[in-house]
């Protein structure tokens, strides 16, 4: 009954729901599994069996189930369809698949860099909780698939830093739910007001743009926080994420040149999640788990003064093996 494979090869390949979301319903849509102590997973009820059988694992403590990751996107790529449909917009699977991709990808990173299998696992289920508040929110699933106008893989670089700033979040000790789902949230759309910059300007590397044109690519902070207060149910807190995501700690960053005491807690991490990714891509060439280490490296040794000391001390955290690191100045 085994789901085959070893346990590492196999984590980034499931997807954690929680179990009260399970038993919620009256069958189940796909094969169930719980994580037995080995890290290797075991398949407890098949898809279309009643929910109650699975009871008996919430009595004895379990409080999540997992579900192979591709018959999770499908059930998510189904939402987004029927709530589309349902207030008529415009049909946008096909478009999932970018969404579909980058989900696969960056877990498989996440587990290649090696986080702690906790932290992993915490982060799946804020993953869940965003995917599905996507899925329900036809205007929020728009806002994500502009993403894929972006250049390079702009969906991918958006659901790895939601991912980092979800686990910064975790890093930091903070424990409600709602602020790490926020994180999850604020790091998904940073970059969405680029969707809205003319395509020349985002085809063109930074240094070959005119100054007009610089100025324009840095109101994208700006057009993302008007774009996302337009759809009136974003939370105040995610929308000044996106609006300070390229402020620095030593006022260095855009729009506003804010220094560290005037930007918002969460931004702080947001900020940190969305350099550090990008830092990691510009070792695209590496092993994953050398990317994070020259990327921690280089943020920790050379860039510490544009970052919030307690977020800096919270991506330390989440490297088990760079638990040692120092932080310059
Ligand atoms: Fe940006």
């Amino acid at each position: 009954m085994e789901n085959g494979g070893g346990a590492n090869s196999k984590r980034e390949s499931m997807q954690s729901i929680p179990i009260d979301e399970v038993l919620s319903k009256s069958h189940l849509p796909v094969d169930a599994f719980v994580c037995l102590a080995s890290g290797k997973f075991l398949m407890v009820a098949k898809a279309g069996a009643a929910v109650e059988t699975l009871g008996k694992f919430k009595e004895r403590g379990v409080d999540r189930l997992f579900v192979r990751l591709e018959d999770y996107l499908s059930l998510v790529q189904k939402s987004v369809e029927e709530a589309a449909s349902s207030l008529g917009v415009a049909d946008d699977s096909r478009k999932f698949a970018s969404v579909r991709d980058a989900v696969g990808s960056v877990y498989r990173e996440i587990g290649d860099i090696g986080f702690d299998e906790e932290v992993f696992g915490h982060v799946k289920l804020v993953n869940h909780s965003t995917l599905s508040l996507m899925a329900k929110t036809p205007k929020m699933s728009e806002l994500i698939l502009k993403l894929d106008r972006l250049p390079g893989d702009g969906v991918k670089h958006a659901m790895m830093v939601s991912l980092t700033a979800a686990m910064l979040g975790v890093g930091h000790g903070w424990v409600k739910p709602g602020t790490i789902e926020k994180l999850a949230l604020g790091g998904l759309l940073h970059d969405v007001g680029q969707a809205r910059l003319p395509q020349n300007i985002l085809d063109k590397p930074f240094h070959a743009l005119s100054s007009d044109e610089q100025v324009i690519l840095k109101g994208h902070s700006d057009v993302g926080a008007q774009l996302l207060a337009q759809a009136k149910s974003t939370p105040e807190d995610v929308i000044l994420m996106v609006q300070e995501h390229h402020e620095y700690a030593d006022g260095s960053g855009f729009p506003r040149g804010l220094k560290n005491l005037q930007i918002s807690p969460l931004s702080k991490v947001v900020i940190l999640a969305n350099s550090f990714v990008d830092r990691m891509e510009k070792y695209s060439q590496e092993p994953a788990s050398e990317r994070a280490h020259l990327a921690l490296e280089r943020i920790t040794k050379h860039e510490a003064h544009l970052f919030d000391r307690e977020a800096l001390r919270a991506l330390l955290r989440i490297f088990p093996g760079f638990e040692k690191g120092k932080i310059a100045g």
